[in-house]
């Protein structure tokens, strides 16, 4: 089967890095295009830490494209608590060489789609408002991607950010409701699924077997995000990115159901919070398809082998 096309848009954030790994990892996989927005950390950084990423893996070849600077309506978030100061952890990667491409994330998207319509999966691993401006601007945009496969949510967990709301869906909830309502198919990966798939300290030091600046990088990044994570009593750090590109490289690994998903944007305590009609109740058609359930030793086992593979072909 040929290798499936994708465009990453992503906060740069440490798993947004893991989840660009990972993609470069896996032949099932045409990683086409990086787009950015704000989200763990600013624009700058984002687009800074994205260029980053590719020279290490020596992926500059793949272009990166700035986006949003700010939410639809909600004030900038990015904050360091999470990712670190940088948002790639204590990772000390160098200025990067290559530069991105000289236009607008939103109107690259709509070029690159409307020039193949029904050809291009979008992974959207951070806030929404690129994809929702995209859709705005474009009316034909909609209907022209193949689909957006989202890691956001929490259905039956509770949120990360508030007790209510998972991060990338709180920092632009007003994004997210174009998102959901605008007719794309859907593929939402909450974090009632990502937050049983946990890099654990044991799979770092099995990379760090392999004398490779990707096992040294993860390790730098990670050790954050770890940090964090036992804070939080997770005995690992949640590899929420790298876990929608499962639903092509081992979709067997996840259960995903048809539910009409939607997100609040009142305004109030549970502002960006997501919740399915589990029971049917509103009888509104289903929206989206959302993972449930994963098989999560075995995508943690076939993600840390794909990062095995990586950190052996990229040594010093
Ligand atoms: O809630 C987890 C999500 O928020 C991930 O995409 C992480 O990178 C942050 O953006
Ligand atoms: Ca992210």
């Amino acid at each position: 089967m040929s290798p499936k096309r994708i465009i990453i848009d992503t906060d740069p954030g440490i798993d947004d890095a893991l989840a660009f790994l990972f993609a470069l990892a896996s032949p099932e996989i045409k990683f086409e295009a990086l787009t950015t927005t704000q989200g763990n950390v600013t624009l700058e950084k984002a687009t800074r830490n994205a260029l980053s990423v590719l020279e290490l893996a020596k992926a500059s070849h793949i272009p990166v494209v700035q986006g949003s600077m700010f939410p639809l309506v909600q004030p900038l978030r990015a904050s360091a608590d999470v990712h670190g100061a940088s948002g790639l952890g204590n990772s000390k990667l160098p200025e990067p060489h290559s530069k991105p491409v000289a236009q607008h994330a939103v109107d690259f998207l709509i070029e690159k789609i409307l020039a193949e319509p029904n050809k291009i999966s979008i992974f959207p691993i951070g806030p929404l408002t690129n994809i929702a401006m995209a859709i705005r601007k474009e009316p034909k945009f909609a209907k022209a991607v193949r689909e957006l496969v989202i890691m956001g949510g929490a259905i039956q967990d509770g949120g990360n950010v508030t007790p209510q709301a998972e991060f990338n869906i709180y920092v632009d909830p007003h994004a997210a409701h174009i998102v959901f309502h605008s007719g794309i198919p859907i593929t939402l990966i909450p974090l009632d699924v990502t937050q049983k798939c946990l890099l654990r300290q044991e799979h770092i030091d099995r990379l760090l077997k392999i004398n490779s600046p990707i096992s040294r990088f993860i390790r730098d990044a990670v050790n954050v995000y770890l940090k964090v994570s036992y804070e939080r009593g997770f005995e690992g750090s949640a590899l929420h990115d790298p876990l929608t590109l499962a639903t092509i490289i081992a979709p067997e690994l996840l259960t995903l159901k048809e539910y009409y998903v939607d997100v609040d944007i009142s305004g109030g305590i549970s502002m960006g919070n997501t919740f399915a009609d589990i029971y049917n109740i509103t009888k509104k058609p289903p929206n989206m398809k959302v993972g449930m359930n994963v098989r999560s030793d075995d995508f943690v086992e076939l993600f840390t082998q794909r990062m095995e593979k990586l950190s052996r072909s990229i040594t010093d």
